[in-house]
C-alpha cells in the first residue's frame, strides 16, 4: 500500500472517529428492514458485491513472522492461506490445489517449506508454484507454470495484513 493511501485511510479514520452528526448533505434514510441480516439472498448479495471486492483484515504479520509460517483464514468466506516465504515476503493464495481442487492445508496454521496436497501429492512452494507432480508420465502437456496457486491481493499497513479477492 502506497503513502499516500496510507494516509488517506488514516485522514478518513479520524474524520470518521471525530464526527458527532452524519455529514453534511447527508440523505435521512428510513429504517433498514429486518430481513436485510437474514435473508439468505441478501447475504449472497453482500459477499458478491462487497465482501468478495474489499480489503479484510487477515492477520498480524507476528502470526507469520518466520520464514515457512503461513496462516489460513476464511474472513472473505473462502479458506485462503497467508504465506511468508523463504525470502521473507508475505503471499496469500486460495487454499486450493492447481489438480483436482484439494485442500493444500486443514489446520489453521503452521510452518512448512512448502505444500504437498493431501489427495494426489502435487506439491508447490511457498511462493505458490507447483513443484511436483506424482505419476509425472500421466501427465504429458501439463505445463507447470499454468498450475501456480492462485494469488489473492495481500497487503500490509503496520502489523496488519490485509486481503483483497479483487484483483
Ligand atoms: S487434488 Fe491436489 S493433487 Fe489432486
Amino acid at each position: 500500500m502506497d503513502a499516500k493511501t496510507t494516509r488517506r485511510i488514516k485522514e478518513n479514520i479520524a474524520f470518521e472517529a471525530a464526527r458527532t452528526n452524519p455529514p453534511a448533505g447527508f440523505p435521512r434514510l428510513p429504517d433498514i428492514a429486518a430481513a436485510r441480516y437474514i435473508d439468505p439472498q441478501f447475504l449472497e448479495l453482500e459477499k458478491q458485491g462487497l465482501w468478495k471486492r474489499s480489503w479484510l483484515y487477515a492477520g498480524h504479520t507476528s502470526q507469520v513472522a518466520e520464514p515457512g509460517s503461513w496462516l489460513l483464514t476464511r474472513n472473505t468466506g473462502t479458506p485462503i492461506l497467508i504465506v511468508r516465504d523463504l525470502q521473507g515476503e508475505l503471499h496469500s493464495f486460495y487454499n486450493t490445489c492447481r489438480h483436482r481442487g484439494g485442500p493444500l492445508v486443514t489446520e489453521e496454521a503452521g510452518q512448512s517449506r512448502g505444500f504437498v496436497c493431501g489427495y494426489h501429492g502435487w506439491s508447490y512452494t511457498l511462493d505458490g508454484q507447483l513443484k511436483s507432480v506424482r505419476e509425472k508420465r500421466d501427465f504429458v502437456d501439463l505445463d507447470f507454470a499454468c498450475r501456480s496457486l492462485l494469488p489473492v491481493r495481500c497487503e500490509t499497513l503496520g502489523g496488519w495484513i490485509f486481503i483483497n479477492e479483487d484483483p
